[in-house]
């Protein structure tokens, strides 16, 4: 099956009350991974790109061409979307172009009126070209791809403001933060999450940095509207533990063990399961 954008899956998520899981690719190792994790569980599912890993995937018509060619290959028949994480205007236009069924354009450093014009033009292009696009409002705490937030809690009067100019789905800050948690983490504001949703009504709702969430703040988030649950860090913890597994007990040192598809094998398998474990808390296993 083709590329399809995100808007079905998460209006169908959202009115499940499960989430999709958008997971990011890194290299072929992940984007398989993902893909076969999700057409073994019939899930639908989103694979995120940052602009740093598209560059580093030898830019975006690289990653396109990769995911089509496996979609076909793979034979994947749920639905799957393609989808710009925290993008720059310029890399929103740059992914459309390129052929992503899905963008995020990331205007919460801007003041909110310019947030609103540049998401307002984005929103027009998408809909000519038949492409979901996301919001966000209230930056996500800690550092991705040195695009760093405070985790701050988003204004819900703004979200709405931001929703109500037809995006697909709308990121609101509520205290969530990329990468681990620290310690003295407090947590996510489900009163703002609240008053969210309260005002945006029907809007599918994302929440960043679902790594190292709990479990029970995960359900609570969806039951309160998140649709969307982004996931980077925990596979990349995930495929260095196994990779590290490998090479400490000498594998690497064994008959062929230093073929790289060897070698990535562990790591490749770990961010399966991680998958796996994902897509079952998020709900949506069997939702394809
Ligand atoms: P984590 O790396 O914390 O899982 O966050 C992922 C994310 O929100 C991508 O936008």
């Amino acid at each position: 099956m083709a590329l399809v954008n995100a808007k079905e899956m998460l209006t169908k998520a959202k009115e499940g009350h499960y989430a999709v899981g958008q997971f990011n690719i890194n290299n072929l190792e992940w984007t398989k991974a993902i893909l076969l994790t999700a057409q073994e569980l019939n899930s639908p599912v989103i694979l995120g790109v940052s602009e740093g890993a598209g560059k580093y995937m030898c830019g975006y018509k690289t990653v396109v061409g990769m995911v089509n060619g496996m979609l076909e290959e793979l034979n994947i028949t749920v639905p799957v979307a393609l989808h710009l994480d925290h993008g720059s205007y310029e890399g929103a236009k740059a992914c459309i172009a390129a052929g992503f069924s899905s963008i995020m354009f990331d205007g919460s450093h801007y003041p909110i009126e310019e947030n609103v014009e540049k998401t307002k033009e984005l929103v027009s292009i998408c809909e000519e070209k038949g492409l979901s696009i996301e919001a966000e409002v209230g930056s996500i705490g800690g550092e991705e791809d040195g695009v760093i937030g405070a985790g701050e809690c988003a204004d819900p009067q703004e979200c709405k403001m931001i929703a109500d100019l037809g995006v697909t789905m709308l990121a609101a800050g509520i205290g969530n933060i990329h990468g681990k948690y620290p310690e003295n983490w407090a947590g996510l504001s489900f009163e703002t999450l609240d008053a969210v949703q309260q005002l945006t009504g029907k809007m599918p709702l994302v929440l960043h940095g679902g790594t190292g969430i709990p479990a029970d703040m995960i359900k609570k988030a969806i039951s309160l509207g998140v649709s969307k649950i982004n996931v980077n860090t925990e596979c990349q913890l995930a495929f260095a533990a196994a990779t590290r597994e490998y090479i400490e007990a000498g594998k690497d040192q064994q008959g062929k063990g230093f073929d790289p598809r060897k070698l990535l094998a562990p790591g490749f398998e770990a961010i399966k399961a991680t998958v796996k474990e994902k897509m079952e808390l998020f709900g949506s296993v069997g939702k394809a």
